[in-house]
């Protein structure tokens, strides 16, 4: 049965957009644990645009279940990962302009920088997830720069048009993740998953926890963040 993590960024986007104090990410974070999630991720952004620095190091007092902090493998955030000792680290790729991350890390072009940021982060304690596409030689190169966990992009899945589309995505994800279970190496999956969406991701069974951001906290203006939460949990579950 896959685990839920509820990412707050949209909590701390409402709270900056008006550079105010609320709402508070952290009240949100207490609030989905209450509600049973299984985990807290937030992305820490380089332009530091939703969570700040405040922000993970009070999470990481209050939160009670897991904590999964997405960041880019750039130096500065390292650094602040083996400060703050989240449980786990899923390093993703980060463009500035971005309105959110838009794809999988490149392990192929990146594999040295990666494998060394996996070993530093590994070293202390950290468990480390990388973000890719669901693509068969991505879930390779990540196994053997010795991740222990990758996070499947599930965007082009959630943005397919049409039923044949679709299919065509879950398959990928599917096969991906099968893959990786043969390398043994641990699967996560997210991005753009939605109450209509999330059954037949959830249903796939090496897959142990999805991330999920931007449809609950949408869900939670209207029916509030408790009921957002046990709503996907019902659904993930
Ligand atoms: N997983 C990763 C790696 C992400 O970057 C994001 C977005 O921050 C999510 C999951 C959650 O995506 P969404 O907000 O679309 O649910």
């Amino acid at each position: 049965m896959a685990k839920l993590g509820v990412n707050i960024d949209h909590i701390a986007n409402i709270r900056e957009a008006r550079k105010a104090i609320h709402p508070d990410p952290i009240a949100a974070a207490l609030i989905a644990e209450m509600a049973g999630a299984d985990g807290i991720t937030v992305h820490l952004r380089q332009d530091r645009r939703h969570i700040q620095d405040k922000d993970l190091r009070l999470l990481r007092e209050i939160v009670k279940t897991r904590l999964n902090l997405e960041m880019c493998a750039e130096e500065e955030m390292l650094e602040i990962a083996l400060s703050v000792q989240p449980e786990m680290v899923t390093l993703v790729p980060e463009k500035p302009d971005e309105v959110t991350t838009e794809g999988g890390l490149d392990l192929m072009q990146h594999k040295d920088l990666l494998a060394e940021r996996i070993q530093i982060l590994q070293s202390s304690g950290i468990t480390v997830s990388l973000f890719i596409d669901p693509d068969l030689s991505q879930v390779k190169m990540a196994h053997k720069i010795k991740a222990g966990y990758i996070e499947l992009h599930t965007g082009l899945y959630a943005a397919a048009g049409t039923t044949e589309k679709r299919t065509e995505e879950l398959d990928r994800v599917r096969q991906a993740a099968k893959l990786a279970q043969k390398l043994q190496v641990g699967v996560n999956a997210g991005h753009d998953l939605n109450y209509r969406n999330v059954a037949p991701i959830a249903a796939i069974e090496q897959i142990e926890e999805l991330n999920i951001g931007h449809n609950i906290i949408a869900r939670a203006v209207f029916v509030g963040l408790e009921q957002a939460v046990k709503e996907m949990l019902a659904l993930v579950k």
